[in-house]
């Protein structure tokens, strides 16, 4: 029997199925925010890539980067959601380049549903303009520059995601509950084509 975990009516996850879910988009997308609520609605862990690269490594992105530098991220990245597939469900929250690798969005797609949470640059621009964390906006931070990014990601996000929702003016609620009716519905779609 395959493993597969799915959403029931009440939100929780199905075992016996194992199916991860994996939110992917832009930073300032909402990623983490709303991977903690999901995890609660659904009782099932959450991974947040970042949280869990700087706990293996010891140290924070900025550092990684500045220290090993982007390839050696995006390898530990790889390694991560290889090994992310294979563990009980969870919700992961992917890093906002995680979708530029083939091998990362093959991982992906093989361990569950990817969701990719969508914003406009204006509003990613007032969610990351005071950070320090996120060594690729570093000394770009401003909406031209973001726009530009946004733009040459777009293709690499479309392509990797299963289903998406839209995150301008909406609460974080509201949004895991459309990840939620989105995902039952996806997996209901998915299961009636193998029937
Ligand atoms: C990155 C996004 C960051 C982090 C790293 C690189 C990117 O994650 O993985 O700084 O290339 O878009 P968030 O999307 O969680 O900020």
């Amino acid at each position: 029997m395959r493993l597969e975990a799915g959403v029931q009516g009440d939100g929780r996850m199905r075992t016996g199925e194992k199916r991860q879910i994996y939110l992917i988009g832009f930073m300032g997308s909402g990623k983490s925010t709303v991977s903690r609520i999901l995890s609660g609605r659904l009782k099932v862990p959450c991974v947040e890539m970042d949280e869990e690269l700087e706990r293996q490594a010891g140290k924070r992105i900025t550092e990684i980067f500045r220290e090993d530098g982007e390839a050696c991220f995006r390898a530990m990245e790889s390694r991560l959601l290889e090994s992310l597939g294979e563990s009980p469900p969870c919700v992961v929250s992917c890093g906002g380049g995680a979708v530029l690798r083939e091998e990362n969005v093959r991982a992906m797609k093989s361990g569950g549903v990817v969701v990719l949470l969508s914003a406009s640059a204006a509003t990613i621009y007032e969610r990351v303009k005071n950070s320090r964390t996120r060594p690729v906006l570093n000394g770009h931070m401003n909406t031209e520059y973001i726009e530009a990014l946004m733009r040459e990601r777009e293709p690499f996000y479309r392509a990797a995601s299963d289903l998406t929702v839209e995150t301008d003016e909406k609460t974080v609620e509201e949004i895991a509950g459309e990840i939620i009716a989105g995902v039952e519905s996806y997996r209901d779609t998915q299961k009636a084509g193998k029937e």
